[in-house]
């Protein structure tokens, strides 16, 4: 007797649950978020927890807990290490995100490559096990395929974890979580329940046998549809990537690390042999532009603890139309337009009637305030098309009076800008005397962003 499926309607970026649609998730205020979903797949889903209530775990003393066996495994790739805290955590379930054909799937078969003693199970729902293997070669493995590594082309989640179980892998690897079923939830891979019960499948998996997972998932532009929004509260460390597909760099940012920081980040490059290290990443920010070109000022960011050079390049034009654009990519378009605001009451500036074009090299995507200052002057340089010097970098959060405000950590920033050869930094004249200047850069401190005019565009 077939009666109407019945169904819920969950939010892909939170994965609030509601008996109906609606344009706004009222849990997490995101808009257009809601798909539909049969009903029975919760009823499958909570019956997996009434499993786990089962077992034979109890409430334990804290100071009787063990953890020295917290030991932490390295993947052979020093920058992903670095990002994790210092390895991997056994036990962790780490999501690696990031838009389709970004580099995921030849990150995580670089681990194997690049650390042939762990014995690792490489799962793959989207390529074949010729295609992983051309892949491997591409990497570069050619002469010496590690011995330890598995490929096990399959989607069924129950399948697979029987063989980890019986292999008992160093490392398990899924790629990816859209691609992958569990029998336990009926509707199609990829759906919001499935993801969310095969993560929750897995991660069992890697409390019970302490074998840390690594999972792969794909995201869109916006950052919902696709699942990796909806899992990041239940996996332990959530990292993704960032960067244009059309660069060649790739940038992996931690968002989540249960075990480590989350505002550091690492830069990639994508070669013909898979993804390499870049070790200065400064030094792929800064254009090697000898003169300087108007509309470009590089500001001296903090990325986590590492002080990180780039440029900030902008564009400023009269407005064709009656109103004029903003548009900021890697920045956010609220302050540009605060910046432009401050421009124009506190130094005096017209360009309300301009339309302005802002973007972050290589990608990246910058929440750090010291980057105001260089924002204001790749404004001003290319309003005027008067080149700032190439020596010359900025580290300061710009006020809503037009003051020059002191930013953390400045003499981390100023000892990055003298190692890559910058000549002259401007920071806040309220920044903190910290000792002595290396040698080779000037630092100049200014108050505000009139004084700092009349300092450049003399
Ligand atoms: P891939 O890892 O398949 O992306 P994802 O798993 O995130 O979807 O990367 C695909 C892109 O990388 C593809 O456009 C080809 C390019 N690529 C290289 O440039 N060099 C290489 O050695 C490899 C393996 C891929
Ligand atoms: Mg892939």
């Amino acid at each position: 007797m077939a009666s109407k499926a019945k169904t819920v309607w969950f939010c892909t970026n939170c994965g609030n649950e509601s008996p109906k649609w609606m344009g706004r998730c009222p849990a997490c205020g995101e808009w257009n978020t809601m798909v539909e979903a049969p009903a029975e797949d919760r009823k499958a889903a909570s019956a997996g927890s009434a499993r786990t209530a089962a077992s034979d775990r109890k409430p334990r003393r804290l100071k009787d807990i063990d953890f020295s066996a917290e030991a932490r495994m390295s993947l052979g790739i020093s920058e992903l290490d670095r990002l994790l805290g210092g390895g991997v955590v056994p036990g962790s379930l780490i999501l690696i995100g990031g838009e389709p054909g970004i580099g995921k799937s030849t990150l995580s078969l670089q681990i194997p490559l690049a650390c042939p003693s762990l014995k690792t199970l490489y799962v793959s729902g989207e390529e074949s096990e010729k295609q992983v293997r051309m892949r491997a070669e591409r990497l570069g493995a050619g002469g010496s395929m590690p011995d330890d590594c598995l490929i096990f082309c399959e989607t069924r989640i129950e399948t697979i974890l029987d063989y980890a179980r019986e292999l008992a892998p160093d490392l398990m690897i899924v790629d990816s979580v859209q691609t992958m079923f569990t029998d336990g939830v009926e509707s199609t891979p990829g759906s919001v329940s499935q993801i969310k019960e095969v993560a929750a499948i897995l991660l069992r998996f890697t409390k019970e046998s302490g074998v840390p997972v690594i999972l792969i998932g794909h995201i869109t532009k916006d950052g919902y549809i696709a699942g990796p929004k909806i899992l990041e509260h239940i996996v332990d460390v959530v990292l993704q990537f960032e960067g244009e597909n059309r660069g060649s760099y790739r940038i992996l940012r931690g968002i989540k690390n249960r075990f480590g920081s989350t505002s550091e980040l690492a830069v990639f490059e994508m070669t013909g042999k898979g993804l390499r290290e870049v070790e200065n990443p400064s030094e792929m920010l800064i254009p090697m532009h000898e003169q300087g070109l108007s509309g470009t000022a590089i500001a001296a960011m903090l990325d986590g603890t590492r002080p990180l050079l780039f440029e900030v390049q902008a564009l400023v034009s009269s407005a064709a139309y009656g109103t004029a654009q903003r548009s900021a990519t890697g920045f956010d378009g609220r302050r540009l337009n605060m910046l432009l605001a401050v421009l124009e009451k506190r130094a005096g500036f017209r360009l309300s009637a301009k339309d302005v074009f802002l973007n972050m090299a290589g990608g990246l995507k910058v929440g750090d305030p010291a980057c105001d200052l260089a924002v204001v002057f790749a404004v001003l340089s290319s309003n005027f098309d008067y080149p700032i010097p190439s020596d010359v970098c900025f580290a300061g959060e710009v006020g809503l009076s037009g003051e020059i405000r002191p930013v953390a950590q400045t003499s981390r920033r100023i000892g990055e800008a003298a190692r890559l050869g910058f000549r002259k930094i401007f920071v806040s004249s309220f920044s903190p005397d910290e000792g002595k200047a290396p040698k080779g850069i000037a630092v100049v401190k200014v108050a505000d962003v009139p004084e700092l005019v009349k300092a450049l565009f003399k």
